[in-house]
């Protein structure tokens, strides 16, 4: 397990590219399932759970191959219909190949996930909506076992607005037979990337960008070649740490408008932004005033920069509460970040964030993705050396951050090793 060794107190400065957003490349992966043929997708970032949605894949008998960025899945041969337990333990992303197995080939084995870092996160709105559109659906010895001779369309209402169980729903809905009505649908852009993929797949889909999808089914669909949304998360990431380290720092590769409710607050916290067609400068505070914030659903603030708001309210001039209605349990990092000398206390899902003058390095330890960003992101600023221990978690989801962040001006180096 390798470890980030950090020197804090770096100023940084120049532009960073954002690579491909991970969520998205999740979910347009296994949609790849629903057509035969060759696909290829641009601007995949070079991620561990994109390595392990490949071999998950290529267990089913997907061909695929990864060269600069370009995915490159070829369907033919798909014969196993199987999600094992050893791929879903480690990325509960893998959930994402029941609605296109479902769908297409009328059978899915799919593990439960169970729980995660941070607690609870049930897939009941996805088995319940693939029970909608007319599968059997057994839980036996922990996977899910699903059969269809042919789904039908069906009216789904998600009760909790739902990522995942979206996704999982649009792809299992596109060949079924009639129309899919699916409302209180999720409307993040992975999801409205998704929808453009299988779209351009031929599939029928009205209503995308809105939480009311129609889904007309249709016989068959044909691969294509797409390219990646930027990843509005990481987008979101390097911003803050352009304002934690007092920088002007800029991002490129970027759509702006998916992270509208991040820049807002950034502003709101006394950040001077400039916002372009597909880039973001920051130049940071003097003072980080205190700002809260709510994480939500989209369009408001992402649950996925939750951790890393935190690691910037830890160094404002006063007190902030943060609050996640998303995942009420996802505070993991508040330990750690107390352990670099941040002042928050926990009441529920709502962490009171005092700000200090400045924290000081210490040894940390991830406990998962955002919430080794955040620890990334004070270590950036702590007085001293900050080591970040078990950074796999952070290999799942950003691509060669400690490339990135040492391209603007940070100390920050990867240790390998077995005992961290
Ligand atoms: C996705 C993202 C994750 C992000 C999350 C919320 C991917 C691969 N992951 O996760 O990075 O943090 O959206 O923006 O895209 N829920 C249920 N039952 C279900 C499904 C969800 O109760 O069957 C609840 C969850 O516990 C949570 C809420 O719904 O409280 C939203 O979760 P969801 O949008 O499904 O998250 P994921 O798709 O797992």
């Amino acid at each position: 397990m390798d470890k980030f060794v950090i020197h804090g107190g770096k100023p940084l400065s120049g532009t960073v590219t954002i690579s491909g957003a991970k969520n998205a490349t999740l979910a347009l992966m296994p949609a790849a399932l629903l057509a035969t043929g060759t696909f290829h997708l641009s601007n995949t970032p070079v991620l561990r759970d994109v390595t392990t949605m490949s071999s998950l894949l290529k267990s089913m008998g997907m061909k695929i191959d990864f060269k600069d960025h370009v995915l490159t899945l070829e369907t033919r041969d798909v014969h196993k219909y199987e999600a094992p337990y050893e791929h879903v333990k480690k990325m509960r992303a893998s959930i994402y190949v029941l609605g296109p197995l479902v769908g297409r080939y009328g059978r899915a084995k799919v593990s439960l996930p169970g729980g995660c870092a941070w607690g609870p996160r049930p897939v009941d709105l996805h088995i319940e909506g693939i029970k909608k559109l007319g599968a059997e659906v057994e839980l036996k010895r922990g996977y899910i076992h699903a059969k269809a001779s042919k789904l039908t369309g069906a009216r789904i209402h998600f009760d909790i607005s739902s990522v995942g169980a979206t996704g999982n729903v649009l792809m299992a809905a596109v060949l079924a037979k009639g129309t899919t009505l699916i409302t209180n649908a999720a409307i993040e852009p992975e999801i409205t990337a998704l929808a453009q993929f299988l779209t351009s797949m031929g599939a029928k889909i009205d209503g995308i960008r809105t939480s009311r999808l129609e889904v007309e089914g249709v016989s068959e669909l044909h691969a294509v070649d797409a390219d990646t949304i930027p990843d509005r998360i990481e987008a979101g990431t390097f911003l803050i740490a352009g304002a934690m380290t007092r920088s002007t720092i800029t991002i490129d590769h970027v759509q702006p408008e998916h992270f509208a409710a991040v820049t807002a607050k950034l502003e709101d916290a006394g950040c001077r932004l400039h916002v372009g067609k597909s880039t973001v400068t920051v130049q940071a505070p003097e003072p980080i005033k205190p700002v809260d914030v709510i994480a939500a659903i989209y369009p408001g603030f992402p649950t996925d920069i939750q951790a890393q708001w935190i690691a910037l309210m830890a160094i404002a001039n006063g007190t902030s509460v943060v609050t996640d209605t998303i995942y009420l349990d996802r505070f993991k990092h508040v330990p750690e970040l107390v352990r670099l000398g941040a002042e928050i206390e926990m009441r529920k899902n709502a962490a009171i964030v005092r700000g200090v003058k400045y924290l000081t390095g210490a040894t940390v330890m991830s406990t998962d993705l955002r919430a080794s960003a955040s620890l990334i992101l004070a270590g950036l600023v702590a007085e001293g050396t900050t080591e970040v221990l078990r950074v796999y978690h952070i290999d799942r989801g950003y691509e060669a951050i400690e490339k990135k962040l040492r391209t603007l001006g940070a100390d920050i180096q990867r240790v390998a090793g077995d005992e961290f």
